[in-house]
């Protein structure tokens, strides 16, 4: 499907205001296209607010991931310059930090899961350098002086997610799209098995294409034939408050069960735990705990640190741990944009830019063809 932009394939409707679909949305819009946005909250809110915004295509491919990472490295090192245009267009911060990423070990346990990690990305080709604990102690001084080995990762970075999506806010309303908050979309409007519009309760906004970008609640849009197989993941995090003059941490560090991302105001970012528990709603004492001893063993100098914020948010998981994006099965006219996971802000200049291109030419990108919707399909009897 392809859109002529003086054809009434033009009017778009996309559903949720997560870094998805802000993006989506801004990129169609900077194309002509006629955006509605609806978000039944505030745009920027759930996941894509409760993220610490890694780059981290490398420190996190794990096995299994073999075409999961390619797409990861493409959209990180699509970000500079995605960076650069959103912050040109809204006239707002980003946050993009591009120091690298250390991945620490303490025990020889850590020193040889560290290892068989290293050997595994760099057997995809990711660029990786191996440290002793003197040298990592040297890029990073208040690391535990236990500090066994660790792993540099020159190109995982990271971008401040709270400043993106505020930042896509304003990109998107400039280029024309229209933000719809507090407005929940209840179903699909249908003609046969084309969509024509999104239902807003009693209310239906017409549309010629739709893009559902609805985070971990993606499934539960009622009347999809084929919901899409995505699910919460919740995960809970905390911030700390350095002294922005002299701060304890330069890079993103990840220790053992804990990742720590450094803010240019001293805000100490500390993630996640990683729970299938449904959209419960709690933070736990359990969950705090566990991430401040991880902590306080990576890095003994927070003791003293303020704790500025706890929060929790549910990352889209999907079955096979990658994103849908593709036309959905079963109803034309509907974009699946959702799945991300652990990854949504790391991939989201590629999905923009990939998920613009299938509606507004129909031309699907290679690097993400093995993600469309179609790997779901129920296997046809021979
Ligand atoms: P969301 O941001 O969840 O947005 C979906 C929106 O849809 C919501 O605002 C919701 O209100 C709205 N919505 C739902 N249903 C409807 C409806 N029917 N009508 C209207 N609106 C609706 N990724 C990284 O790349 N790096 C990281 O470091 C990282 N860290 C993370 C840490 C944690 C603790 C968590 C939870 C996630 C993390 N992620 C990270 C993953 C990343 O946050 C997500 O993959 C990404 O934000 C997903 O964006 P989204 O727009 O799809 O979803
Ligand atoms: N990517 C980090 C997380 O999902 O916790």
């Amino acid at each position: 499907m392809s859109t002529d932009l003086n054809s009434p394939r033009s009017r778009i409707a996309i559903i949720g205001g997560g870094i998805i679909g802000l993006s989506i949305g801004w990129r169609l819009a900077q194309a002509g296209l006629s955006v509605d946005l609806f978000e039944r909250d505030q745009v920027g809110q759930s996941a894509s607010r409760a993220a610490a915004g890694m780059l981290a295509a490398a420190v996190e491919a794990e096995p299994g991931e073999q075409t999961l990472v390619p797409l990861c490295v493409a959209s990180r090192e699509m970000w500079p310059a995605f960076a650069q245009e959103l912050e040109a267009a809204s006239g707002l911060p980003v946050g993009l930090r591009q120091e690298g990423t250390m991945v620490v070990a303490l025990t020889r346990d850590d020193v040889e899961t560290l290892r068989s990690n290293y050997d595994y990305q760099r057997s995809l080709g990711l660029e990786m350098e191996w440290l002793t604990g003197a040298a990592a102690k040297e890029r990073e001084p208040f690391l535990n002086p236990r500090t066994a080995a660790a792993v540099y990762s020159p190109r995982d970075g990271q971008v401040d997610n709270r400043l993106a999506s505020a930042a896509l806010r304003v990109a998107l309303e400039k280029a024309g799209g229209r933000i719809h908050e507090g407005v929940t979309v209840t179903g699909l409007e249908m003609a046969g098995s084309r969509v024509t519009g999104v239902r807003l309760g009693d209310h239906v906004h017409a549309a010629d294409q739709v893009v559902l970008a609805a985070g971990a609640w993606s499934r539960l849009l009622p009347g999809l034939p084929v919901p899409p197989p995505v699910r919460p993941v919740k995960g809970q995090m905390l911030s700390l408050q350095m002294d922005p003059a002299a701060p304890l941490l330069r890079h993103v560090v990840w220790g053992p069960k804990c990742y720590l991302v450094p803010r240019a105001d001293g805000t100490l970012i500390v993630g996640a735990t990683t729970e299938e528990k449904g959209f419960d709603n709690q933070m736990t004492a359990g969950g705090v705990l566990a991430l401040l001893e991880a902590t306080w063993r990576t890095l003994p100098g927070v003791e003293e640190l303020p704790i500025k914020e706890m929060w929790h948010g549910f990352r889209p998981g999907c079955r096979d741990d990658a994103p849908i994006l593709g036309w959905a099965l079963g109803v034309e006219g509907l974009m699946l944009a959702t799945g991300h996971h652990r990854n949504g802000i790391l991939l989201t200049p590629i999905t923009a830019d990939a998920v613009a291109a299938m509606m507004l030419t129909g031309h699907v990108d290679e690097r993400i063809r093995a993600f469309g919707p179609g790997r779901f399909a129920p296997a046809r009897a021979a």
